[in-house]
Formats: structure tokens, sequence, C-alpha cells
């Protein structure tokens, strides 16, 4: 990886308070900042940056971190490109050490062998008239075959790997790109495409990163796809990004499939993009709102793809993209409505795009027959209840009206029954919040500590402990110096071991950022916790060594398994 040096001079040029300014408007209270937090919907402060400790944490959603963290977050990426994306910030250039080309070798190497194996597929499609003549009947022409670099692998267990092995490549090498298995037979790598229609999955800086692959018959799967390679994960990225994010500034289409892409590409709408043979993610819904901020959600007409679509609905929304739905009538998928109805006809039904209640309403009213009071009654329920779930009053409004209209009610009774809806729910969700405060508190459901709520005096005092040594360091040197006796195997939690071996692994020279590599999202959270819950309080070696003991104490009684902890919880509540 990269240097503790470089990280140490990426966090001091990228002062926190400063670089988060740039997300959130922040207001100086005493030595810390307040501001709204970023990370979740609220209307009153509660995501503060600590200036002295160079964190921030969120007392609201418990998000918290470094400067490092908080652009992981903010700007979706990994822990290198976080350090990438705050080098460049503060004008410094990244040397890498050893391990660390390495790595970068490999994802190099596999960029490499997915290009090599591109050209190959592309020139044996070429040269395989049954595999043309498929995407003939599929209406691709050769431009279109090219502009994708669509190609063929041939139904041989070694075409491809024996082209690779020419160019130098080894059968690890080729097993780490996801190009060929290896057989348990005979230890000797096989090719993973066979008979199939490659697509060719292309970032947005022009790199093959991964392939699909279809059959041109009725056999199973009908797909295959690279999994995540060094130079890959499926999660973040979008099939023909690479072309759309150009053209995608007003609006971007999200298909389900590869040939609806290239079918819609095809007929002069190059904003299409699709996931890559799985559900939306919260990755991807955050990528395509770097390039913009409407998206169209076009899949299947038949039920799976409307589930689909309402979840791709929601995850769209929380990235902050407006998103609405086209509605094809007479095709199951973009590619067939394309074909069928041509491209005009497809732009109508873009240009009469329905917002997530339209589309909702609209089913609703073909559902339930609105000339019976009967039916109406329903109609206006289930409206009332698609209403509630709008956030925006506006909007909501509006719907009012329409719904209002349309069934004939007035929309002061409909307005009644919405704001008793939003707050019955809003009761429920307080309900529900207070519910997982106490269960968080008492430590149950906590997966980043699951240990926790067996011990929890010595999880208290393992916790005092780390924050102290986070936020004070020279006590990190005093127990690396055997000043204080306490070791590894001290602890009673497996997180919280995990974390005082890496902090005394680290040494004298710790830093909070080095932990963002070895720590998810969710535990760094909770170590920066531990660290804030230390502000402000006074420390000395007293203080310090008490807690050594209480954790020693109370780690020699036994710690209790759940069922124990469900039954004592169980007999208490029954003695009242
Ligand atoms: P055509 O049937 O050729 O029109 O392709 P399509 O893209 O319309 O396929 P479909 O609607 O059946 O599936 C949508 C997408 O889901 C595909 O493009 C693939 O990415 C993925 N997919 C479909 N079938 C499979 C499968 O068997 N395995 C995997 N991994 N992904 C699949
Ligand atoms: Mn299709």
């Amino acid at each position: 990886m990269i240097s503790k040096e470089v990280i140490e001079e990426i966090k001091y040029r990228n002062d926190i308070e400063d670089v988060i300014s740039g997300y959130v408007a922040l207001k100086r209270a005493g030595s810390n900042s307040n501001g709204l937090c970023p990370f979740h919907s609220e209307k009153t402060p509660s995501f503060t940056v600590f200036r002295s400790s160079q964190s921030f944490y969120c007392f609201g959603c418990g998000a918290g971190g470094d400067v490092i963290t908080f652009i992981m977050k903010a700007e979706s990426l990994d822990y290198r490109g976080a350090l990438e994306f705050l080098a460049k910030r503060a004008g410094i250039t990244i040397t890498e050490d050893e391990r660390d080309k390495e790595q970068g070798v490999r994802r190099t190497r596999v960029l490499e062998m997915n290009r090599e194996a591109a050209r190959f597929f592309h020139e044996t499609l070429k040269n395989t008239p049954e595999a043309l003549k498929y995407l003939a009947r599929r209406g691709l022409d050769g431009a279109t075959i090219k502009h994708f670099g669509i190609g063929y692998a041939p139904e041989s267990f070694n075409a491809l790997t024996n082209h690779m092995h020419k160019l130098g490549y080894t059968d690890e090498e080729l097993k780490t790109a996801f190009l060929a298995g290896i057989s348990e037979k005979t230890g000797r790598a096989y090719d993973y495409f066979r008979k199939r229609i490659i697509f060719p999955i292309i970032n947005t800086t022009g790199e093959v990163v991964a392939f699909g692959g279809r059959v041109t018959d009725d056999s199973k799967p009908k797909y295959l796809n690279t999994s995540d390679t060094p130079a890959f994960k499926k999660s973040k990225n979008l099939f023909a990004l690479n072309y759309a994010k150009s053209h995608c500034a007003e609006r971007m289409i999200l298909c389900e499939g590869y040939m609806d892409v290239i079918a819609l590409h095809a007929a002069g709408f190059q904003n299409a993009v699709a996931t890559l043979g799985t559900a939306l993610t919260a990755e991807q819904a955050r990528i395509m709102k770097k390039y913009t901020n409407t998206v169209l959600i076009s899949y299947d007409s038949d039920e799976a793809g409307q589930r689909a679509a309402n979840k791709a609905f929601t995850l769209l929304g929380e990235a902050g993209l407006e998103t609405r739905i086209l509605r094809m009538e007479g095709a199951k998928d973009p590619d067939e409505y394309i074909k069928k109805f041509g491209k005009l006809k497809f732009q109508n039904v873009i240009d009469g795009s329905f917002t997530r209640f339209d589309y909702k309403f609209l089913k609703i009213i073909s559902e339930n027959d609105i000339e019976t009071t009967q039916g109406r009654v329903k109609a206006a329920a289930l409206a009332c209840e698609e209403i509630a779930n709008t956030p925006s009053s506006v909007e909501r409004e509006i719907y009012i009206g329409k719904t209002a209209d349309k069934l004939n009610i007035s929309a002061d009774s409909l307005k009644r029954d919405v704001n008793r809806l939003i707050s019955r729910r809003t009761r429920k969700e307080q309900k529900e919040q207070t519910q997982k405060i106490i269960m968080e508190s008492q430590g149950y459901a906590d997966r980043v500590n699951p240990d926790r709520i067996k011990n929890l005096k010595a999880n208290s005092a393992e916790e005092m402990i780390l924050g102290i040594m986070l936020k004070f360091h020279e006590y990190i040197k005093g127990v690396n110096s055997g000043k204080f006796d306490l070791k590894a195997e001290d602890f009673v939690s497996d997180f919280s071991r995990k974390v005082f071996v890496a902090v005394t692994e680290a040494g004298e020279d710790f830093d909070i950022g080095i932990l963002n590599e070895k720590f998810t999202e969710a535990e760094m959270a909770r170590i920066i916790k531990m660290q804030v819950l230390r502000e402000g309080l006074t420390v000395n070696d007293k203080i310090f060594a008490d807690s050594v003991n209480t954790l020693k104490e109370a780690g020699r009684k036994n710690t209790l398994s759940i069922e124990e902890i469900i039954n004592k919880k169980r007999n208490k509540t029954n003695n009242k």
C-alpha cells in the first residue's frame, strides 16, 4: 500500500474541517464544528467535526471517521481512491512502496489480458458465420458490433487459453482475470467463456474490465459474467457507461440487459446503461449521480422487472436522483420495443415518462373498478398510501389534486387521510427508532461488536482503554514498552482485540487513518466513537491503569452466552 509517511502527509495537508466544509455548512461551536449530516437526512445538526483529533462523528446515524473515511463515503471511493482524491486536492504525488506496486501490476496485467482477449473474441466473431448470423437476426449491424467491440468465444476449451499462453500469460494469471478456470482433474486451465457472444465491459477510462457472454441458443445459463477480479467489481460498474457518460447531462436510461442498451444506443439513445446481471446497487446509484440528475428506469415489463424497478426507484432516490419510469406497452423490454415500434415511438415513451406516483396510480385505477363506490374507496385508500410515501409536500399537493379529480372525491378529505397516514407512520417510525436505540444501548443486535452484550463491564473497560489510546498516543507507547501490563489476550471481545492489535502494531506513529484499510465503515465509525467519547475528559496514568484492571477482573468472570443472557433477562422480567 501507499506508505505511512505519504498517508500522513496527505492527512496533514487536508485539514478535516476545511475538506468537510466543501460538503457541509459547518458552524463552529467551541473546539468543534457542527452541521447537518450529509449521510442521513436530519433537520437539527448532529454531525460533529473534532478539530483536535481531526475526526468526525454523527450522533444521529453513527457515521464517523477521519478525513479519509469522509471522502470514501462522500465521494463513494475505496480507500485508495480516497487517498488519491485527497492527494490531488493537496497537490501531492503518491509514491508507492513495493507491495502496492505488485497490486498495481496484477491489475495492469488483468487489464492487458482483457484487452488481448477482447481482441481475440472480436476477431473470432468475424470468422464465425453462425455467430454473425445470430447477431444479424437480432438486428445488430456491423457498425454496432464494432462500436461495442462485440466478440465471440468459440466452442472450445482452449482456444483463448492457447492464444494467451502464446502471449506469455500463465494459467494462474488467466484464472485471476476470470478468463479461465482450472480443471480439478488435470490441473490445467480451460476457457471460461465458450460458445458465447461476448460483450466487453469497458470502464469510464476506456479499460476493458470484464466480459458478459450470452449463449446463442436456449442453453443455460443464458449469461455468464466475469466475477470480481483485481480490476473489476460488479457492483461498481455499469455497462456502456463509457459511452453514456457524455450523453447523459439531462438524463440517463437504466436498463436490465446488455441487449437493451445496445439496441438503444444503436437507435440513438446513447445515454443508456445497464447493471451487470445483478440488481442495482447503492454504489451504482451513486456513480450515476456523478453524471446525471435524472434516471429513467426502463426495466422489463414483466412482474420481476417491475419489482426490480421499484427497488431501483428507492435506491436512486436515496442517491439524490430524480427518477422516472418508462412504460412500454406491447413489448417485454426496450430492445423488443424499439424493434417493434421504432425509435420515434420510444422517444414518445420517454417524453411521457411517469413519476412513481403516476405509474402506481395508473396501476391502481386499472386494477380497481372506479365506477363502483367500493372500487373508488379502495382506489382512494391505495392512492393515499402512495401519496403519504412521497417526501415532498409540493408533490403531495399535486398528487392529491390528481386523485381528487380522477376519483371525484374532495381534495380536502383526501388530504386529511394522507396526513393521518403520515402521522401514524411517523409515530411508528419514532417508536421503532426508540426501540432500536434501547436495543442498541443494551448491546443487542450489535453487528460491529456482537461480543459486547456478553460482558458489558469488560467491554466498557475495553472501550475506555482503546478510546484513550486512540486519543492520546503516548498510551500506545506505554502499552508497547510494558509500562502498562496489557496484552491482546486480555481483551474479551474480538472486535476490541482487533482494534488493539492494529493500534499497537502501528506503534508510536499510529494514525487513525491507517485503520480505514483494515476496518469496515461501520467498524470505523465505532472506533471513532470510542475516541470521541474521550473528548474533553481528563486522562492520566491512574485512570488508564484502573481501566486495565477493571478489564482483567471483569474478563476473568465468565462471559455469558447469548442463551444465558436471554434467560437471565427473562427471569428478571418474570420476577417483576
Ligand atoms: P436477450 O434475452 O438476449 O434479449 O438478453 P437480455 O439482456 O434482454 O436478457 P434478460 O432480460 O433475460 O436479462 C437481463 C440481464 O440479466 C442480462 O443482460 C444479464 O446481464 C442478466 N442475466 C440474464 N440471465 C442471466 C444468467 O443466466 N446469469 C447471469 N449471471 N446473468 C443473467
Ligand atoms: Mn431482451
